[in-house]
């Protein structure tokens, strides 16, 4: 693509020296020994090492605990490098801090532990000593180039567990999935379990456990930061509207560019992480406050989820309702 134009399309966020000076002022650095109520902490980015600060925090204090760690691979962070280990010395890194994070969610809370297929089996084996596990999300994940002498992979495990099975949060109406209608089967004339609109024909679906309708963000994405490892706001957008009551509290300990705190912030929900790399606190930081003017989040239109590459389609249907609500203030 022509240089120019690439550049023009670049929205991947930026900070200068005097944002850096300013956003790191926002900052939570807790103290060892300081004792933490909620009120430090809520609606704020911790800049600190994890593992020493965790026993400072307030127990059972999450409503939606989710935690993205450092997979067992060996990756630099903008410094600091983890290095890929056995799986058994991965195991023991999970069990030094997954138990203490647990003690942070609510006796209803639900959690989510993010992995690929190599440190799965770690995942699971602590999700089952301290949870009781409900599902295990796969969420189709293309990027990359191909493996010469493998299969490339495509995909991530996202773990779910709650404390309590009989008593959770889950709001499935909140996070239906609108697609295309390919084959428009209509019974006596009538759509079948679809419905005919001005901009389509589309079908509104309960989600599965599989997901492939989230695309990684990439440099024309405005939520897309140089963070190594970014998740989606879409797929966090989801795991919120699902297990997380409205205003309820979002708390993830290994926080990157902002991503759980950035949408918990456009969906009303309260929030808090920690990362201890002061640069993606700032990016943060810089993503929560565009969260005040701008709450969109990518593929998540008109109280549903949209399938990939249909935002020509989102895009009439947000005209459409900005053009009635042009009509209405007449
Ligand atoms: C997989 S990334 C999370 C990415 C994040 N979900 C996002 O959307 O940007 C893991 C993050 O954990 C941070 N991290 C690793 N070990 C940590 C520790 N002991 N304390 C705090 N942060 C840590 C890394 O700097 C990195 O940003």
């Amino acid at each position: 693509m022509n240089n120019k134009i690439t550049t023009r399309r670049n929205k991947t966020l930026t900070l200068t020296q005097e944002e850096l000076k300013m956003f790191s002022t926002k900052l939570v650095n807790l103290k060892n020994n300081q004792s933490v109520e909620i009120n430090d902490i809520i609606n704020k980015t911790v800049n600190n090492n994890l593992f020493e600060v965790i026993d400072l925090l307030p127990i059972q204090f999450a409503d939606l605990i989710f935690i993205d760690p450092p997979y067992n691979l060996t990756k630099n962070y903008h410094g600091f490098t983890f290095q890929s280990s056995t799986d058994e010395q991965y195991l023991d890194y999970l069990r030094s801090w997954f138990p203490k994070v647990v003690s942070l969610l609510k006796p209803n809370g639900s959690l989510y532990l993010c992995g690929d297929w190599k440190c799965t089996s770690a995942l699971q084996t602590v999700m089952n000593e301290n949870l009781t596990v409900l599902n295990r999300i796969t969420w189709q994940r293309e990027k990359g180039r191909g493996a010469m002498h493998n299969w490339k992979n495509g995909m991530e495990d996202i773990w779910y567990g709650v404390k309590n099975h009989n008593d959770y949060y889950f709001n499935v109406e909140a996070v239906k999935i609108k697609r295309k209608v390919i084959a428009p089967y209509k019974i006596d004339g009538k759509p079948k379990d679809w419905e005919e609109t001005e901009i389509g024909n589309f079908r509104t679906t309960y989600p599965s456990n599989f997901w492939d309708d989230i695309s990684i963000p990439y440099w024309s994405m405005s939520e897309n930061t140089c963070h190594p490892t970014q998740k989606p706001e879409k797929l966090l957008a989801k795991l919120i509207l699902a297990s997380c009551p409205p205003n309820g509290i979002v708390f993830d300990p290994f926080l990157g560019s902002g991503t759980s705190s950035v949408v918990a912030k456009k969906l009303n929900r309260k929030y808090c992480g920690v990362e201890m790399n002061e640069e993606y606190c700032c990016w943060a930081e810089k993503r929560l406050k565009i969260a005040e003017k701008n709450p969109i989040i990518q593929g998540y239109t008109d109280g549903v989820f949209w399938e990939r590459n249909s935002s020509s389609i989102q895009q009439k249907l947000q005209k459409k309702s900005a053009f009635e609500d042009f009509l209405e203030a007449q």
